[in-house]
């Protein structure tokens, strides 16, 4: 039987499907919402799993109300075995791994599991350990592990609902939108999928509307300037009025008092008022603005009052009914009864990745470089030049201690740091090692992650007989002296979930775990 290509797929962040997949699966909840709206049952059958064998097990250990209920209608609807782990009394409790829990779920004929944590990615481990536990034991498709929610990272099929509200209220139209994010962007995982997310408009304008103690990460900001993305910031609602140029589609979030420190909360009620919309703000707001929140509201505190529900400003309950359909089409999607219909565009042809290890010709006619150390040359051993060439010497020596360290260059030998012949005032660090052996090709490889635009010398009776110029990896893994610095990752070892850290090199030479997408220096990655 062929596979649809949605069938076993997890979805750890908004990115892992592509666009045309999103766009497809608005398409299907539209054509859903109609079936539903007009009450053809019998032809809503056609969207159905119905097998009640097909497990779905909901992993919730962060509280929810929508998105857990939500999926859990969703899964009534395709008439499937639902089942929800009691995490207040589970053996995570008893510091069983991820890794383990997810495993036993999976032997009981479970497929698909609905994953909230306050641990970031774990979705994409669970998605790897998956496979192998497939493999491992034969099961023809792996388990899809959905995100519902990740610490302050991200939270996809809430950005499936909100997109696809979004194209309803532009009434399917992607050339632009123009949008208001309000309240907390630091901790409010749904505006953090919105970066990648809005990239199904063609035009996107965001303001970003916070104090600066909630304001969005600058990481964030960064990536959605990449993006072609208008951005524009406001420390207020107030502030942002106080201008002519206003969204007419606003985003709400709720402060996130439990993940706050108690420095920040000591401000809340400032904080709050910042970004709680006021009856006389009415007036200014642009006609036909709609407002959007993924809910919860706070019962004391909202901001969005609840004056405003009857109005037509109205926009979150039609936003959160839309939930439980983009869940029943996700659903079926990597159940694969849906989606085996979906035509991929044709990819563009691979880009070929340059080798990271340059080698550079020795040309035997040039006068002879020779390695001093101190009054000594270097008749035999290994020469690391160029370490951080252009940063400042306390950094360069930090660094080379930690090169030496990581890379186990202990024993004879030295290391300095000195002007670059070529630019006196750029500094660099070298380090030498007489009588140290060649480098092994695994070592090399490391090296070229801890140390890139470094060279290594191999020097034999005095002379320069290898030169290698190294460059950052495309992706930095199976190294046990790297991990991530984010103590809210899956992969950060005081969780001892041994998730083996990863990290991507990215266009702009920054390395991102591949689990909480953290950005590092190749500095930053060492333990
Ligand atoms: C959000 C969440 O959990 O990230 N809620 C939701 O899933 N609808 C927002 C929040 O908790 O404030």
């Amino acid at each position: 039987m062929e596979i649809n290509r949605f069938q076993g797929r997890s979805l750890a962040v908004i990115g892992d499907f592509s666009l045309e997949e999103r766009l497809y699966l608005f398409k299907k909840t539209t054509e859903l919402k109609k079936i539903l709206s007009k009450k053809k049952g019998e032809e809503s059958e056609a969207f159905r799993i119905n097998n009640g064998d097909f497990g779905v097990y909901e992993v919730f250990l962060e509280s929810s109300t929508r998105t857990k209920e939500s999926f859990k209608n969703a899964a009534e609807f395709h008439r499937v075995k639902i089942s929800s782990l009691d995490a207040g009394a589970s053996s995570i409790n008893k510091k069983e791994s991820y890794a383990d829990t997810f495993n036993t779920l999976t032997g009981y004929d479970n497929s698909v599991f609905i994953v909230r944590s306050k641990l970031e990615g774990v979705c994409r481990w669970l998605e790897i350990n998956g496979k192998m536990y497939a493999r491992r034991n034969g099961l023809n498709v792996s388990p899809s592990f959905i995100n519902a929610g990740d610490g302050k990272h991200e939270h996809p099929t809430q950005e499936l609902l909100d997109e696809f509200t979004f194209l309803e209220r532009l009434g399917n139209n992607r050339d632009s939108i123009h949008i208001a994010l309000i309240g907390d962007l630091f901790h409010g995982r749904t505006v953090h999928s919105k970066v990648q997310g809005l990239q199904i408009f063609n035009k996107v304008q965001v303001d970003l509307i916070a104090p600066t103690p909630l304001s969005l990460p600058d990481y964030y900001i960064r990536e959605m300037e990449q993006l072609g993305y208008k951005v524009r910031i406001f420390e207020s609602i107030e502030a942002y009025l106080n201008q002519n140029t206003i969204a007419d589609i606003w985003y709400f979030t709720r402060p996130q008092l439990e993940r706050m420190g108690d420095d920040i909360l000591k401000s809340a009620d400032f904080l709050r008022d910042k970004i709680t919309f006021k009856r006389e703000y009415i007036e200014k707001l642009p006609q036909e603005t709609t407002f959007y929140h993924p809910l919860p509201r706070h019962k004391e505190h909202p901001t969005i009052p609840s004056f405003l529900d009857t109005t037509d400003l109205n926009g979150w309950e039609e936003q959160s009914a839309n939930g439980k359909l983009i869940r029943i089409i996700l659903l079926g999607l990597v159940a694969g009864k849906l989606g085996s219909d979906f035509k991929p565009p044709s990819k563009p042809p691979e880009e070929i990745t340059k080798s990271f290890i340059e080698d550079i010709p020795i040309d035997e006619n040039r006068p002879v470089k020779r390695y001093t150390e101190g009054i000594n040359p270097v008749s035999n051993g290994i020469v690391i030049d160029h370490i951080c060439r252009g940063d400042n010497r306390r950094d360069i020596r930090d660094h080379t201690a930690r090169i030496i360290n990581v890379m186990k260059l202990f024993g004879k030998g030295g290391e300095w740091i000195t002007a670059s012949r070529e630019d006196e005032k750029m500094m660099k660090g070298i380090i030498f090692r007489p009588e140290r052996e060649e480098l092994s090709p695994s070592e090399i490889n490391k090296l070229s992650a801890i140390a890139p635009g470094a060279t290594l010398n191999i020097i034999k009776k005095s002379r320069v007989v290898k030169k290698l110029r190294l460059h950052m990896p495309p992706k930095v893994y199976n190294l046990d002296s790297i991990s991530c610095s984010n103590p809210d990752c899956i992969s950060h070892p005081s969780h001892c979930e041994n998730v083996p850290p990863e990290f991507i090199n990215t266009a702009g030479n920054t390395l991102r775990c591949a689990y909480c997408e953290k950005e590092h220096t190749f500095k930053e990655i060492w333990k």
